[in-house]
């Protein structure tokens, strides 16, 4: 793969003469934010938000609607202002420069293109502003179109192409050129599933080429689980938990966190510990695990992790769903209802009485009141 025309950075400061061993210089695209507060009016967006994005990385910024995923990014763009906090690029602390002075590249929520020109010019854009020679930019935005699939609409103007079409016109322009930054903000949300999945991949082998850190804003926890190196989980204006997508999933920090990650997501069901056992809808399940502490937690266990078993927990089918190659199962759980996924049809019919199990080490332990992971 040809990499798109690279940027002329030999007249940034330090770059031309960076030593050997100087880590500072070394580490292109390494991001810190420093307890970042955003304030609009009463209303605080974000709560002081610490973030540390190492060079080279695919790092997911994932959480609910409103959980300030776009501000942090715009912030770290520069197009916000911010009330507290610091951003580092590479060390340089430039929370009080330009956009331009940043050297990234992003993608809105909104494309943002402009509209008088055609597909071709927007997307040579950012090389022109950099004055590339015309045979670079022909070869730049031919093979950035061709990446997201849209060479065959370079003539025409944004005004002339679906939701989608844009969206990827959008994601060309920002690939264009190899800067410090990917910022991307929602960048497959309008694309259908699949041509979704199928740029999601070519995305991460891009990125991968290139080794241009990427930040990337999403609130489909799947997307985020299979993009990203690490993901930070974003709920009301705090990061709640970082680590690799598997450290999420295996072990989420607290139980908003597991109802947030995996398809379906976590169960939870309020639980009590007593004398080393489970008590849960009025059953006591005897565990050979250590529990921790006694008193009133809530309990997590994975849709797969539950399984139809002669003695367990008393449940009602409420529902199953048959999904071709998996089955869901709504089970009533003492009025609450739980979801167990399998990879066999199970032989029961709706409205039948079962019992529902699963392996001690299944099962992930919340503190009730603070909702914390237990530490056992
Ligand atoms: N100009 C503004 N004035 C007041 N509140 C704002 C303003 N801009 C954003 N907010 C609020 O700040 C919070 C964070 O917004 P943000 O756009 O960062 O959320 P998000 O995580 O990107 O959500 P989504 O997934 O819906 O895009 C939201 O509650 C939003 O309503
Ligand atoms: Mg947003």
């Amino acid at each position: 793969m040809t990499a798109p025309a690279m940027r002329d950075d030999a007249g940034a400061p330090g770059e031309g003469t960076r030593a050997r061993g100087e880590p500072m210089r070394e580490a292109a695209g390494r991001v810190s934010m420093r307890g970042i507060v955003k304030r609009h009016g009463t209303f605080t967006a974000l709560h002081g938000i610490d973030l540390d994005i190492e060079p080279g990385e695919f790092f997911a910024l994932l959480g609910p609607s409103g959980s300030g995923k776009t501000t942090t990014l715009r912030i770290l763009a520069g197009l916000e202002p911010l009330n507290e906090g610091r951003v580092l690029l590479d060390g340089a602390d430039v929370t009080f420069r330009e956009p331009g002075e940043r050297d990234v590249a992003m993608v809105f929520q909104s494309y943002a293109l402009y509209p008088h020109m055609t597909v071709f010019d927007n997307i040579a854009f950012p090389l022109r502003m950099i004055a590339t020679s015309p045979d670079a930019v022909e070869r730049a935005v031919r093979d950035a179109a061709t990446k997201v699939r849209i060479d065959h609409l370079l003539a025409r103007r944004p005004g002339q192409l679906s939701g989608g079409q844009q969206q990827r016109c959008a994601l060309a322009r920002a690939i264009v050129r190899k800067p410090r930054l990917f910022l991307l903000d929602e960048p497959l949300s309008n694309l259908d599933a699949k041509l979704r999945l199928e740029t999601r991949v070519e995305l991460r082998k891009l990125q991968r080429s290139l080794g241009v850190t990427t930040v990337y804003v999403t609130h489909d926890q799947e997307e985020a689980m299979t993009i990203a190196d690490r993901v930070a989980v974003f709920m009301e204006g705090r990061i709640v938990q970082v680590g690799r997508p598997q450290d999420i999933f295996t072990r989420p920090a607290t139980a908003i966190v597991a109802a947030f990650i995996g398809s379906p997501p976590m169960n939870l069901l309020p639980a009590d510990v007593r004398g080393g056992a489970l008590h849960v809808a009025g059953v006591e399940l005897p565990m050979t695990r250590s529990l921790g502490a006694d008193g009133p937690v809530t309990l997590g266990v994975r849709p797969a992790a539950l399984r139809i078993a002669p003695t367990g927990l008393p449940a009602r089918v409420y529902l199953i769903e048959d999904l071709g190659d998996t089955t869901i199962v709504d089970l009533d759980v003492a009025g609450q209802v739980i979801k167990l996924r399998t990879d066999h049809r199970p032989q029961i019919r709706e409205g039948e009485q079962v019992h529902v199990a699963f392996a001690g080490d299944a099962c992930h332990l919340f503190e009730r009141d603070s909702g914390l992971r237990r530490s056992v």
